[in-house]
């Protein structure tokens, strides 16, 4: 294990707690290293927040780290390009990595201990096991990413029992995920309470996302269209279902740089797609992806009666 400021010695031996007495954050790669750290202190009581995340950091990582230290004693902050969620090996490929900065960002955050894994620490054997996440994985993203739903569940799985949270932390901005992460819960029956938490964006409305800065100057000044446009179609009483659908995708697609690959409305919970504005009351959302050139961005809203939410 790895002190990020501390000298290896130092911490080597060192339990948790007195680490934190010593507001020092610690960085541990292997199994070895987290369950030493772990283990040797026990947990006494103290709750532990997990936020898992791919790294690349920016401030809606940040949020879910600063309500994860609101909630907990300890937070631990994993980083972890995950291959096997990814269905496109380019993707995988290009997401951008930067240990050092997502540590330097991290330190003084409240974040307790950066737990930045290898391969072989998360998947020792290759991962086989199949989900069955029923229709919750067929609609959007489960639908055109085949496989990318399993490998999310793989991995946060296998973080579940190595770090052994009491609440794990997710963004609402991939909504389908925390979903999907809420009924692997059930499903496994880990004992971890799932915290969803809001979507950070840029002054001009995009999400923030690891992928932004992959995107040219020209897409991401146009990539702003996305939640402009779904903040102004959440009033559109006037249309249907459909209509809005239609409507929306038109929107964005007017922008040469933009193309809608979907767009749905669907309950805010089950996120199974609606065909009519049934009860007035029901909380839905509307997801969209959309391609920048070979950027793919996510991006959602939530909405009520007609009133974003
Ligand atoms: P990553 O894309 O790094 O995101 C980590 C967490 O940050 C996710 O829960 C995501 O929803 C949240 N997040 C991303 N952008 C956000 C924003 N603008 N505002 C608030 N929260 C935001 O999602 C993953 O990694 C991976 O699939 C993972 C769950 C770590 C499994 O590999």
């Amino acid at each position: 294990m790895v002190p990020a400021t501390a000298g290896r010695s130092l911490i080597k031996n060192m339990s948790i707690f007195a680490a934190l007495l010593l507001k020092r954050m610690l960085i541990a790669r292997t199994r070895k290293e987290l369950d030493s750290f772990f283990g040797r202190a026990g947990r006494e009581n103290r709750t532990l927040g997990l936020v898992p995340t791919m790294g690349a950091l920016h401030q809606g990582h940040m949020s879910l780290v600063s309500c994860c230290n609101s909630e907990n004693d300890v937070t631990v902050v994993s980083v972890f390009v995950n291959p096997t969620q990814f269905n496109d090996p380019k993707d995988l490929e290009i997401y951008p990595r930067d240990l050092e900065k997502d540590i330097n960002m991290l330190s003084g955050s409240g974040c307790d201990v950066v737990f930045a894994p290898d391969v072989e620490t998360i998947y020792p054997e290759p991962d086989n096991r199949v989900f069955n996440f029923g229709p919750l994985e067929r609609v959007m993203e489960g639908k055109l990413r085949p496989g990318h739903f399993n490998g999310v569940a793989q991995v946060v799985s296998r973080l579940f029992e190595l770090v052994k949270p009491d609440r794990a932390y997710f963004g609402k901005k991939d909504i389908q995920q925390l979903a999907i992460i809420r009924k692997l819960t059930a499903l496994t029956g880990l004992p971890v309470e799932i915290r969803g938490c809001d979507t950070l964006r840029e002054n001009d409305g995009l999400a923030m996302s690891s992928r932004n800065m992959l995107l040219t100057g020209e897409q991401r000044k146009n990539a702003a269209i996305i939640y402009r446009t779904l903040r102004e179609a959440t009033l559109k009483k006037e249309l249907g279902v459909d209509q809005l659908k239609t409507w929306i995708a038109d929107t964005i697609n007017s922008n040469t740089l933009l193309k809608v690959e979907y767009v749905e409305i669907a309950g805010s919970s089950d996120l199974q797609p609606v065909t009519h504005w049934a009860g007035s009351e029901a909380e839905l959302v509307i997801c969209v992806a959309v391609r920048a050139g070979n950027i793919r961005l996510i991006d959602n809203v939530f909405f009520s009666n007609f009133v974003l939410l």
